[in-house]
Formats: C-alpha cells, structure tokens, sequence
C-alpha cells in the first residue's frame, strides 16, 4: 500500500494497454467470424483504431517512465491477472461475437472510466484527454456492433431457412 498516486497510475495504463492488446486479438479474429461485409468493414475499422489506442496507451507509460520491458508481456499474462475476457474462447458465429464484442467494448469503457479519474486525481491532464479521447471512440464502436444485431439475426434467420 506504499505505492505512489504515479505508480499506482501505471498500473492502471499498463491494464488498459493488456486490453487493447486483447482487444486487437479478438477484432482480427470478429473480421474472419462477422460473416457480412458491412459488419468485417466495422471490425476492421476499430481494428485500425485499436492499434492507435494502444500506442497512445504505450506513451502514456513511457511519459510515467514504464518502458518496454514493463509494456511487453502484459497482454500474455493479461489472461492470468484476470484482465479482460478470454479471448481464446471468443466466439465461432456472427451472433456470438456481436454480443461479446458488445460486451468487451463495455469493459474497455468502464476501464478508462476509471483510468480518467484516478489520472485526474494525480494531475496528470494528458492521460486524462486520451481517456476521454478513446471512450469516445469506445463508445461509438459499441453503437456501431449494436447497430448489427437486426442484421445478424436476420442472416442466421435466412442461413437456416427460417426468415418469413
Ligand atoms: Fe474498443
């Protein structure tokens, strides 16, 4: 419990940076799941954006003095620290991947809520403005895979034979 207000900062940026990391995992693999063009080209397009959030995650460290060796390995014990979901049991059907997309980016939102406000009670504004900065992007990504459930339905609907 000794730990600084700063250090205590880095833990959080080095939890949120094992979730983007995750988070790329599970895009790249939603891109060969979606099952429709319009659903692979958003899961593609927060998999751009997702590689950028975890650079701005990775400067943030650097600024607090967290280099590589602190960045590096976190994603592979992400899983062990009880970070994120697991990904390795992502699912196998669009609709499956919909809902744990959903969810998933509901965790990242909730995370860098946190994140804001322990940056802002340390004083440092610009991990504070990437926070607010990737929640939006967060949070528009979560609309945009809600925006697919109507159509996912409908398609393993037809896909069965089943759409009326
Ligand atoms: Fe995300």
């Amino acid at each position: 419990m000794s730990d600084t207000i700063d250090e205590f900062l880095v833990t959080y940026l080095t939890d949120v940076h094992a979730l983007e990391q995750q988070s790329i995992e599970l895009l790249e693999k939603a891109i060969d799941i979606a099952g429709d063009p319009s659903a692979q080209q958003l899961y593609h397009g927060h998999l751009l954006e997702t590689h950028e959030q975890k650079r701005y995650i990775r400067e943030r460290l650097e600024a607090h003095g967290a280099g590589p060796s602190t960045t590096k390995d976190v994603a592979s014990r992400a899983g062990a620290k009880g970070i994120g979901l697991t990904v390795q049991a992502a699912p196998d059907t669009p609709g499956k991947l919909a809902a744990f997309a959903f969810a998933f980016e509901h965790l990242e939102i909730a995370s860098y809520e946190l994140l804001r406000r322990l940056a802002a009670r340390a004083g440092d504004g610009d991990t504070v403005e990437i926070a607010d900065r990737i929640l939006g992007e967060e949070r528009s990504a979560a609309d945009k895979i809600a925006a697919t459930f109507d159509l996912v339905v409908e398609r393993a609907l037809q896909q069965r034979g089943l759409a009326g």
